[in-house]
């Protein structure tokens, strides 16, 4: 695995809509894993494959049970709405209030290419939906309702996301 640079605000890669996958290559299972360790090295609780200079529809996200990687995810269905406090490794020392769903379901595909599907709530939902926006070249500044504190960040990862994950593999095959 490598560390990755990543790419601050102001790239034009962060704000386009990135590409599909087509098949996960070893170029992409590779891709995968170093976003992975790009993401914990900065300690992020997600990443997007635009963040890295690649424009292609890749998370990663830790719920607090370690990394899960999507591929090609899609939001099935949200419910609910609440304001929290996100930050973003695209945009140091900067934290906003942001309105997003409570619960989601997302599908895609796992790094080994397996369709997953994803129940999420609270903040691991919140990060979700966060890193998907990526994918569509949206930034939390674009949905920002007001600056927060760093604490104020803090405070609001400290939720439990793992209790709220449920994952499915294998679903529709
Ligand atoms: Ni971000």
């Amino acid at each position: 695995m490598a560390k990755l640079p990543i790419v601050k605000i102001g790239d034009p890669v962060l704000q386009v809509r990135a590409q599909e996958v087509p098949k996960i290559t070893k170029k992409i299972a590779k891709l995968i894993d170093d976003m992975i360790e790009t993401m914990y090295e900065a300690n992020g609780v997600g990443l997007a494959a635009p963040q890295v200079g690649v424009s292609q529809r890749i998370i990663v996200v830790d719920p607090g049970e370690g990394p899960v990687a999507l591929v090609n995810p899609v939001i099935q269905s949200a419910q609910g709405e609440d304001i929290d406090v996100e930050g973003c490794l695209s945009i140091p020392e900067r934290w906003v209030y942001v309105k997003r769903a409570t619960e989601i379901e997302v599908t895609g595909l796992n790094e080994k290419g397996k369709p997953v599907r994803i129940m999420a709530e609270g903040y691991f939902a919140r990060a979700l939906q966060h890193e998907i926006d990526h994918l569509d070249g949206i930034l939390m500044l674009d949905r920002s309702l007001g600056e927060a504190s760093v604490e104020e960040l803090e405070e609001a990862e400290e939720q439990e996301p793992s209790e709220s994950l449920e994952l499915q593999v294998g679903e529709g095959e």
